[in-house]
């Protein structure tokens, strides 16, 4: 057991001080959990083999799952990386730093631990102050996971990350809760056309209006089964809550009447449901106690915000179904409804 460490950074001049001390860390091979603008990451120095061995090992993560490496400049990002293409160079001016993670040739500077022996890596500057002071201070690129045990939801707050991972990281650099609320968007543009791996915070449409055309990976929307997959992460139980998950799809109207109808079923068999609704339905749950708001369906990006605290509290809850209000699967839409299928292994309502 390590002695876990959480300091809180205010944003004062004491915080030079904790980010020296976690640079240190990081340079000394151990780990560091860390906030970004998407979710916490537990980060260890991308260039020490061991170190990055330290992650898969505190998260329980499988091996052929390759990382995320971070970095702060784009000097780091030409080191990586085999060949710089013109694409990449107009996808980081418009969207770095920022949630979006770029698959890329990699260098042989990278160990293959990081990349589970493929010949891609995939590489991104977050656009959050303390993550990036840690990267630059530390002088080495950083891999970093979400900062959860493998399978359970992204942690938002340094509580969530210490609750999964107290004991098995050195310290916890507490920057608030995350402004996204879920996982970077991850494009691979090695091939000709680029390919959405995982929808995130960077969606589509923005994309396409900087490269053009692009392509969104078949697994992003539906369960990958007895074909390669092109990202790892996308074959495995994800995001999950401990309870039982479901999605309800359709009109508006028609998902509160399912809604409703199932879970008043569920009481009567003595179950404990929780209700993840929206701000233009919660007042219609009245009836029915462990209902959360997730957010607004005109503002999308505040139900991405809140999506994983509210998984995570119907746990604590302790609640033995989970209904969940579906959206429009457009704009960050995309990202909302791939975490919830995956919380909810594809278990989908259509009304
Ligand atoms: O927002 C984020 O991306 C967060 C924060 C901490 O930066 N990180 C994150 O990392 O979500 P992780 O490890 O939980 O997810 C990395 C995803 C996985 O789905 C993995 O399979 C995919 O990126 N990935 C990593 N390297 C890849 C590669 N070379 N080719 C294809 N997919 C790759
Ligand atoms: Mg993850």
């Amino acid at each position: 057991m390590i002695d876990t460490q959480i300091a809180v950074i205010h944003g004062g001049n004491m915080d030079e001080d904790i980010i020296d001390h976690a640079a240190q860390l990081i340079r000394d091979g151990k780990l560091v959990a860390f906030p970004t603008e998407t979710v916490y990451g537990l980060g260890a120095n991308a260039l020490d083999a061991k170190a990055v061995g330290g992650i898969f090992e505190a998260k329980g993560r499988p091996a052929d799952n390759p990382l995320i490496v971070h970095i702060g400049s784009k000097g780091q990002f030409d080191r990586l990386t085999d060949g710089v293409k013109d694409i990449a160079q107009r996808l980081m001016d418009a969207f770095w730093p920022g949630p979006l993670t770029l698959v890329v040739r990699k260098s042989p500077l990278v160990p293959d631990i990081i990349t589970a022996g493929l010949d891609t890596v995939a590489l991104r500057m977050p656009r959050h102050d303390i993550a990036l002071a840690l990267i630059n201070r530390a002088g080495v690129p950083i891999a970093a996971p979400s900062a959860n045990i493998s399978g359970s939801p992204s942690p938002t707050t340094a509580r969530h990350v210490a609750k999964d991972l107290s004991g098995r990281v050195h310290l916890i650099l507490d920057g608030g809760p995350c402004k996204v609320g879920v996982e970077s968007t991850v494009l691979d543009i090695t091939g000709e056309r680029p390919v959405i791996l995982r929808p995130g915070g960077i969606t589509v449409e923005m994309l396409e209006s900087v490269v053009g055309r692009v392509k969104v990976d078949p697994g992003v929307i539906r369960p990958v089964q007895g074909r390669p997959v092109r990202s790892p992460g996308m074959k495995y139980r994800h995001y999950s809550p401990r309870a039982r998950m479901a999605v309800v799809e359709g009109g508006l109207k028609d998902i509160v009447d399912k809604i409703t109808d199932l879970t008043r079923g569920y009481i009567s068999q003595g179950k404990k449901v929780g209700i993840l609704a929206t701000q233009q339905t919660y007042g219609q749950y009245r009836d029915f106690d462990n209902v959360i708001s997730l957010g607004d369906r005109e503002h999308p990006d505040t139900i991405a915000e809140s999506l994983y605290s509210a998984l995570r509290r119907m746990d604590e809850e302790g609640v033995d179904i989970i209904l969940a209000e579906g959206v429009a699967r457009e704009g960050v839409g995309l990202a909302i409804m791939n975490r919830m299928d995956r919380a909810a292994a594809f278990n989908i309502i259509r009304v």
